[in-house]
């Protein structure tokens, strides 16, 4: 993937970002993703790639746009000679979030040379996430309290001072349990454990690891972030009935019981990743509306050249000169 994508996403991230951003707390989530939709749909027209979908909104016939095969980018309107590229998109990660008005909903993409990202179907995974210091000292293998200590150990503090995050769901009931009972904190969080993910990349967001079963799409961009951070996820398909394995099939994946790495999920070389926040998060501030324009926080990162951007963007929208710009 020769061309530097990085401020081309941005731009995705932004706009899918914004637009959804106007339908914060209407209780209206379906409504919230299909603007988001829309928004990123459109902006990818403008990416001078020959991109295909590879994680998207889901099968062609469940969904009008950014379906999975989706051919996008200026390459899907003809212009020819483009690199080709895949394409993971969760165009508004945390719908309920956005409409709710909670928390760490955000508009996320990646890319990567063609095959650089698994084609995942949209089934749930078991998924462990760490930042750099932990990777190593971890696996899905291994009994809670022992990789707890290990992350404690890794990060030089007490297994009492560890603050996991977990979706609150039933299916975490003995996940949490033990994790209590190791004597670590937990966050609970209603959705989002993509944003979660890249929080316990980063040291000083407060999070030291996310545990539990989320949705797969969400992981291999997880995964994209991982490889940039420096991060890791564990994963494992939760393949349970006949169905679930004629999926993965479909998709060439035939080893149901695999863990994969973040490098296993995103393997490739070049490897651009690209969040804006929607609402408030950890690591990035919501779309904040004021009268001249509209201001966005988000991250942008890469593998080569190898950099991790936090961008703040002031989109302005009023025609005349008249603006108040505040640090
Ligand atoms: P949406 O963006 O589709 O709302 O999904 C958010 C999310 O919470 C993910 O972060 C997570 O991986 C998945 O849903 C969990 O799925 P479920 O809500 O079925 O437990």
């Amino acid at each position: 993937m020769p061309t530097d994508l990085s401020l081309q996403l941005l731009r995705v991230a932004e706009n899918a970002a914004i637009a959804c951003a106007h339908t914060m707390g209407k209780g209206d989530r379906h409504g919230s993703d299909r603007v988001a939709v829309e928004a990123m749909r459109s902006t990818l027209e403008t990416v001078p790639i020959d991109g295909t979908i590879v994680i998207g909104e889901g099968e062609r016939d469940e969904a009008p746009m950014l379906f999975i095969g989706e051919k996008v980018g200026l390459g899907a309107t003809g212009v020819p000679d483009l690199p080709e590229v895949d394409i993971a998109v969760d165009p508004l990660e945390g719908t309920n979030l956005c409409a709710l008005g909670e928390a760490n909903a955000i508009a996320v993409l990646a890319a990567a040379s063609k095959g650089g990202l698994l084609h995942a179907p949209d089934l749930y995974m078991e998924k462990l996430v760490v930042g750099p210091r932990a990777k190593h000292a971890v696996s899905l293998d291994r009994p809670v309290k022992d990789n707890l200590r290990s992350i404690a150990k890794a990060l030089d503090r007490a297994v009492k001072d560890l603050v996991i995050m977990v979706l609150d769901r039933t299916r975490h009931e003995k996940l949490i349990s033990e994790i209590r009972a190791a004597g670590a904190r937990i966050r609970l969080i209603g959705d989002g454990d993509l944003s979660a993910g890249i929080a316990a990349a980063v040291d000083g967001s407060g999070v030291h690891a996310v545990m539990g079963t989320g949705g797969a799409p969400e992981g291999v961009l997880t995964a994209a972030a991982m490889r940039c951070l420096g991060g890791e996820i564990y994963a494992r398909l939760v393949v349970s009935t006949p169905e679930d394995e004629a999926r993965c099939r479909k998709m060439g994946i035939e080893d149901f019981r695999r863990i994969y790495a973040a490098s296993d999920l995103a393997s490739g070389d070049s490897i651009t990743f690209a969040a804006t926040g929607v609402t408030d998060g950890a690591l990035m501030k919501g779309v904040r509306f004021f009268g001249h324009g509209t201001r966005t926080s988000s991250i942008v990162m890469q593998r080569s050249p190898h950099q991790i951007r936090f961008i703040d963007t002031i989109h302005v929208t009023d025609r005349s000169d008249d603006l108040r710009i505040r640090f």
